[in-house]
């Protein structure tokens, strides 16, 4: 029967969809059936579906301060603002609240502009950074093509495994004028479209180019972020790279509040010491996605939490290399996000197997939450491998 509301990016009558009347730890459920959240749903429940001091936090949240007002000044504000910043390996940023991570980059691209004077940003062939029209200008993604955005708006650059010295990277630079081009808007490790982690020479040669032009460095942080790939941030992989924004959002709430944020340098900051920012939002900085904020801070703190982290990254690495050239399979891995392609299955047939994970351009992109068990998550591998 037709639904009153409807299902994201899909044709309505196909949806592929799945009942659900609770959730249990890190299974979703409906009546004696259960399928393991294999992917943190869509890369945000780090935490765990039922994780206690979040939603404590939130509950305590709601009876003090419930609503945004962006221009109040309050302890939780500063104090979370202060602890976000320093797990950053960079000093003097700031930080700007959104709501989501499309809002984190249509942020980042309307400062980029703004402070550079400059109109395009470039951006990869394959990359998602969100579904909002700015946003989709720098993605890279099929789902992009019935939305017209202006064709000034982004330079789309050949993905750097085909270009791992980044040759092209910079003949499509020079060859359209660097100093026409606002910023460089890059997921530090590929997402959702195939979790490609680049050549360091690419990354290098990036970071370069940037400097050399006064191209703006964002780096999209979206699903990098709060451990995904190890570190709180992907970049910590390559600490050669100097952004000039970083977004985040998913995991740094672990999914209980809709919130983003983009972290912008001094040199971002300072420009809008005199100059007036026009950017905002109603729920700016909203005090219940801070107080989600600070409980997962907090726990990123936790010893626990990282030892059982690092024993399920270990896993998923064996397991995934061990997979590698079997009939035809390619995957790859780093931190909690892992890709698998060369293989038939289908969405359907990981629904009916109890897997809740998707598959996005024939890849099975995996995520387990951090907080999962050990055992939990070799059942669940142990079930993707039974049905590949
Ligand atoms: C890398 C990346 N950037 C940006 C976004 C957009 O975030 P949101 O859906 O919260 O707007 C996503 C969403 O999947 C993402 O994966």
């Amino acid at each position: 029967m037709e639904k009153p509301y409807y299902f994201t990016w899909t044709k309505q009558k196909e949806a592929l969809t799945l009942p659900l009347d609770k959730v249990e730890d890190h299974y979703f459920c409906y009546k004696n059936k259960k399928w393991i959240n294999l992917s943190s749903i869509s890369y945000q429940s780090h935490f765990g579906l039922q994780n206690k001091a979040i939603t404590k936090a939130i509950q305590k949240q709601i009876e003090v301060i419930p609503m945004a007002s962006p221009k109040h000044i309050f302890d939780l504000k500063e104090k979370v603002s202060q602890k976000l910043l320093s797990k950053l390996p960079f000093s003097n940023f700031k930080v700007f609240y959104t709501l989501s991570g499309s809002e984190g980059i249509e942020n980042a691209l309307k400062m980029a502009r703004q402070v550079s004077q400059r109109k395009l940003v470039a951006s990869l062939e394959n990359s998602y950074h969100g579904a909002t029209m700015g946003s989709l200008s720098v993605t890279g993604d099929w789902r992009n093509k019935d939305h017209i955005h202006p064709r000034q708006w982004s330079l789309k650059i050949p993905m750097p495994y085909e270009d791992p010295e980044g040759i092209k990277l910079q003949e499509t630079i020079e060859a359209y004028g660097p100093k026409k081009i606002a910023a460089f808007c890059l997921e530090t490790v590929t997402g959702g479209n195939g979790v490609f982690i680049h050549p360091k020479a690419w990354l290098k040669k990036l970071n370069w180019l940037c400097k050399k032009y006064g191209i703006f460095l964002i780096l999209d942080e979206v699903v990098c972020g709060a451990h995904r790939t190890g570190p709180f941030f992907g970049l910590e992989h390559f600490p050669f790279l100097k952004p000039d924004f970083i977004v985040l959002a998913k995991g740094i709430t672990g999914g209980y509040f809709p919130m983003g944020c983009v972290l912008t340098n001094k040199r971002i900051s300072q420009y809008y010491q005199d100059n007036t920012l026009s950017c905002g939002l109603t729920n700016y900085a909203h005090p219940i996605g801070l107080a989600a904020l600070q409980a997962v801070l907090k726990i990123t703190e936790l010893k626990s939490f990282h030892i059982n982290r690092k024993k399920n990254e270990d896993y998923l690495k064996e397991w995934t290399k061990n997979l590698n050239n079997k009939a035809g399979i390619t995957t790859r891995c780093i931190g909690s996000l892992a890709a698998i392609e060369g293989h038939n299955i289908t969405q359907q047939e990981l629904y009916d197997h109890g897997i809740y994970a998707p598959i996005q351009s024939g890849r099975i992109i995996l995520a387990p939450p951090l907080t999962m068990k050990i055992n939990t998550l070799k059942n669940g591998l142990k079930m993707v491998e039974k049905i590949l």
